[in-house]
């Protein structure tokens, strides 16, 4: 009865990493409007625009879902918040994938 329960647990842990996970290839291609922005590798084209590559991927996701709910404000948050608007919670967890991808 115990390896049953403790092989439940371990079972529900790999899918809800499965459930986390995001598509790197789907996010790379989702990718293609941040760029010019972000830069094609995730390095800032615009001085004081920040870099995205090799960022912690569950940081990615926090940090667009706070634009794309106006919790993140002021500075150049409105640029980004029309970004995120356009996202789902997919998208995001594709392009948060993608980017801390990045070497
Ligand atoms: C028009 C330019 C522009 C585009 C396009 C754009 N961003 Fe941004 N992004 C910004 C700016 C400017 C900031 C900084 C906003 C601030 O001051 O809070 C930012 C911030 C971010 C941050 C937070 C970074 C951090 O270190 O906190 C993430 C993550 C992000 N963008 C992801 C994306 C993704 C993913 C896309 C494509 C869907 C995208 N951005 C498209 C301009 C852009």
């Amino acid at each position: 009865m115990k390896k049953i329960a403790v092989g439940f647990v371990l079972g529900l842990g790999l899918l809800s990493g499965n459930a986390l996970a995001g598509d790197v290839a789907a996010g790379q291609a989702k990718a293609a409007v941040c760029a010019a922005c972000h830069g094609a590798d995730g390095i800032a084209v615009i001085p004081g625009y920040p870099n995205l590559k090799g960022q912690n991927e569950q940081y990615l996701v926090t940090s667009i879902n706070a634009y794309k709910n106006k919790q993140r404000n002021g500075g150049l948050a409105a640029v980004m918040q029309a970004q995120a608007a356009m996202l789902s919670d997919a998208d995001i967890a594709n392009l948060a994938a993608y980017y801390a991808s990045l070497k």
